[in-house]
């Protein structure tokens, strides 16, 4: 079954407000241009999404530098209450309301360095659901994990507390489950394609258990040290539906090397 593809850089804590419009602007040309019409028609037959996670800081400047919406704009972070007394955070409803085509939630930066607990993703995604959003939730073992044979039980417990109560329709139409290895992640080890498909073959048949209707639209994604180098075939697996990109991701050629590469 052929899923729509996505293609998502997350710049992190990088790029100031002029770099940020610059890139989408330049991304958006290069997606228009005569000779990536294949990407364009792509795109206008919501085949593939393309899209970028700036800081919060550049979103509204990306979203208003925009002359169509071939480029996606997400966040890479989002609270789940509507407002109120939570200082430095930004409330997913204002993230949606201002435009915002996808949440990232649940980013192994986010679970390690800032302690998300799996019950805040799950409060993340449940407020994205309710305000009509789109998620994308990151799941994927430490290294430590791996070695110990952990994978399996690590991710199946990730998406299960991620997707607990929501509905099959959210989860087929709305939602991406992006695998990413934690060691994998600006470390230059990528997961071999075969380990890659594995896994997020794994996490299809975790979302069938649970929503059967949902299990063959849901997008898998994989995340962690992808380049050009690896993009074919880490997307040629059958259960890889797309890439989160990293490092690779805050060069314009770069992306558009993968995007390129890719389709
Ligand atoms: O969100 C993206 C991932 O953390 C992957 O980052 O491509 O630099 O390894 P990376």
């Amino acid at each position: 079954m052929l899923r729509p593809h996505i293609v998502a850089g997350n710049w992190k804590m990088h790029k100031g407000i002029e770099e940020a419009e610059a890139f989408v602007r330049g991304l958006e040309r290069t997606l228009d241009s005569p000779d990536r019409s294949g990407l364009a028609e792509l795109l206008e037959e919501d085949l593939l999404e393309v899209l970028v996670y700036p800081t919060a800081l550049c979103i509204h400047s990306c979203l208003i530098s925009r002359s169509t919406e071939m480029v996606k704009i997400g966040a890479q972070n989002g609270h789940w209450e509507e407002k109120g007394a939570y200082t430095g955070e930004i409330s997913i409803s204002a993230l949606i309301k201002e435009g915002c085509d996808y949440v990232l939630i649940g980013h192994s930066e986010r679970r390690t360095l800032f302690g998300e607990t799996d019950e805040q993703v799950a409060k993340k995604v449940a407020s994205v659901e309710a305000l009509g959003g789109k998620a994308m939730v990151c799941v994927g073992e430490l290294l430590s994990q791996r070695e110990s044979g952990e994978t399996f039980n690590v991710v199946r417990s990730q998406v299960e507390q991620a997707l607990g109560g929501r509905s099959s329709d959210f989860v087929a139409q709305r939602l991406a489950i992006a695998y990413e290895p934690v060691w994998a992640i600006g470390t230059g080890k990528t997961a071999s394609a075969q380990d890659a498909q594995e896994v997020c073959s794994y996490i299809r048949e975790v979302v069938r258990s649970l929503m059967p209707n949902a299990a063959d639209s849901v997008r898998v994604l994989y995340g962690g040290s992808v380049k050009v180098d690896n993009t074919f075939d880490i997307l040629k697996e059958r259960d890889i539906d797309g890439l989160l990109v990293g490092g690779a991701s805050l060069d314009l050629e770069g992306f558009t090397g993968i995007l390129n590469e890719a389709y």
